[in-house]
């Protein structure tokens, strides 16, 4: 495809003397509204050099410019000069480019070779999967899949909060008041109820805590029987996180948690010794980290035990040896903030070099509207019950729109799961946001199934098109204001997808394919596509045909499925 922001870099060097391509590559902006161009440049930073006012240099310079293919217009506006490409040209190049790469509109090699290992989701096991994991869960797998579509080698982990001194604690509540059968049946509720039955019991009688501690050490030491319950519980809690995985279409490419470095941790300790980090307190192990306004991080305690952030340390090393990865990328909420903040300044104190490629990529938190979720009494509320009731509540409102629906259990399934992601993905990441029901399932707002059922659109009209879509179609008939804002969306949506990945923000892409969704409809409202008119219908068929194609790959890199009928 052209490379039009290249061309108004070289037509610019060319008229402005001594200037360096990069720096003009820089200055270039994106104008807020298409009236002002498709691309303009700022002059206000040569005003020095050139002793001139800044209208007065982009006077000149437009002057001095000869006209070329490429641009209809170029012209000086105040201090900018604005480039507008030749729409024509713009349709053309941007649909063909579609036409050829189809579901690798947007991809690119700029990864090739690199490994980027993208930490998500990491649920504690014996504890509900909550409506707060699905913030991790969720922005992390589509942060994996905007790096693998760009190129890069990731590598999904989901670092299990499966170790640490709460099994003693569960162990010893399941050996006094648990029964098998239970857990069998309802493993995390049961394992939730038995955990807090310990903390109740243990103000009561405080020895209930010492005996947690001293099966945990056990585990640690490897008992065989503290193992097997520890094997157990972490078993059945999996089989419940896979119902919710399964239902999102997530997988990971490994499962080391917490429990993985129980083994490693020993010799990573040593190392801290013999690299002087470590200080003695109180018969504990910390790292002071004054010198950089943090307070100090505990990693041994007294009695030997190992604590969350000497698992991170080891995890990251561990990592590093095996992966040697480009970028270690942990998709975590913000409330940890310190805790990364710590870590990391540990791996550069050690002398790690790499520690500048650990990056937390935080999150903010999910508050529920009073009423919205039917939380019952006392009790967290479980992801997996928000997916299924999206799901009910989906398959009403299509029954309702689309009665002879074939497969409304699958649609319903697609539909009411992406409505949640979809929220999910719609704000800046660092945001606080409020769950509404009204908001995730509403077909006509900015969410999921609006842009969903804009691809099913799409998709219906090309399969009752008449006439093959293809690349052969005429570009001037596409290019009034309403076609020309579908067209600029597709043509930015490369730009977009990097953009997210620089980020680290799912929700620029969901915000772009909104826009596109909407001027899509717009289009579709002024343009009817099936007219008679053979050469309109085909010219209006291929913006169908890229539409379709671009909020399916958008969708998909959010981790939402796209469904042909609804
Ligand atoms: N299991 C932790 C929790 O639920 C999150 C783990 C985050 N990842 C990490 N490498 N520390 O709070």
């Amino acid at each position: 495809m052209v490379d039009f922001k290249k061309l108004v870099v070289d037509i610019l060097k060319q008229n402005i003397a001594d200037s360096e391509e990069s720096e003009i590559l820089s200055m270039i902006e994106i104008p807020p509204n298409p009236q002002m161009g498709d691309f303009a440049f700022p002059c206000f930073k040569l005003a020095k050099t050139f002793r001139k006012a800044p209208p007065l240099i982009a006077k000149d310079i437009v002057n001095a410019i000869k006209p070329t293919t490429y641009f209809e217009k170029i012209e000086q506006v105040g201090g900018y000069i604005n480039f507008f490409v030749h729409k024509a040209i713009l349709v053309e190049e941007t649909m063909k480019e579609v036409f050829v790469k189809k579901e690798l509109y947007g991809s690119d090699d700029l990864g090739k070779g690199k490994n980027v290992i993208v930490e998500f989701s990491s649920p504690n096991i014996a504890k509900p999967f909550h409506i707060g994991h699905i913030r991790s869960t969720v922005i992390g797998s589509s942060i994996n899949r905007i790096y693998k579509f760009l190129g890069f080698n990731t590598i999904a982990i989901n670092h299990l909060g499966d170790y640490g001194t709460q099994f003693g604690k569960l162990i010893v509540a399941f050996k006094k008041w648990g029964n098998e059968e239970e857990v069998r049946e309802s493993p995390i509720p049961t394992l939730l109820k038995l955990y807090i039955q310990f903390h109740d019991e243990a103000e009561k009688d405080p020895a209930l805590e010492e005996e947690g501690r001293m099966w945990f050490t056990r585990l640690e030491n490897g008992d065989a029987e503290a193992l097997e319950l520890w094997k157990w519980f972490r078993d059945v809690s999996l089989e419940e996180f896979n119902r919710v995985y399964n239902l999102l279409g997530i997988s990971f490419d490994s499962l080391a948690g917490e429990s993985f470095y129980s083994d490693k941790m020993p010799q990573v300790l040593k190392m801290m010794e013999e690299k002087n980090v470590l200080e003695k307190s109180e018969g504990a192990d910390i790292v002071n980290l004054e010198s950089y306004g943090l307070p100090p991080a505990l990693i041994r305690k007294k009695d030997g035990s190992t604590l969350y952030i000497t698992r991170d340390i080891t995890a990251a090393i561990y990592r590093k040896e095996t992966y040697d990865f480009y970028k270690n990328i942990y998709v975590v909420a913000s409330q940890q903030n310190l805790h990364f903040e710590q870590w990391i300044k540990i791996i550069e104190m050690m002398g790690f070099e790499w520690a500048r490629d650990c990056l937390h990529v935080p999150f903010g938190l999910v508050r529920l509207e009073e009423g919205t979720i039917a939380t019952r009494k006392g009790r967290v509320v479980f992801l997996e019950d928000v997916l299924k009731k999206a799901i009910e509540k989906t398959k009403e409102i299509i029954k309702d729109k689309n009665p002879n629906i074939s497969n409304l259990e699958e649609v319903a399934e697609d539909v009411g799961v992406g409505a949640i992601v979809f929220q999910e993905l719609s704000n800046n990441r660092i945001k606080d946001y409020t769950f509404s029901w009204d908001k995730v399932l509403n077909f006509e707002g900015e969410t999921g199934p609006y842009v969903q059922y804009t691809y099913a659109r799409a998709s219906s009209v090309l399969r009752k098109a008449d006439v093959p879509v293809d690349i052969e179609i005429n570009s001037a008939l596409l290019t009034d204001d309403i076609t020309m804002e579908v067209v600029r969306g597709i043509q930015q949506f490369p730009e977009v997808v990097k953009d997210a990945q620089r980020k680290n923000e799912p929700s620029i892409i969901t915000r772009h394919i909104i826009d596109i969704a909407q001027a899509f409809n717009r289009f579709y409202h002024d343009h009817p596509v099936l007219v008679e008119e053979k050469e309109i219908k085909r010219a209006r068929l291929a913006i169908v045909f890229s539409v379709r194609q671009v909020i399916g790959i958008g969708l998909n890199l959010l981790g939402i499925k796209a469904p042909e009928k609804m």
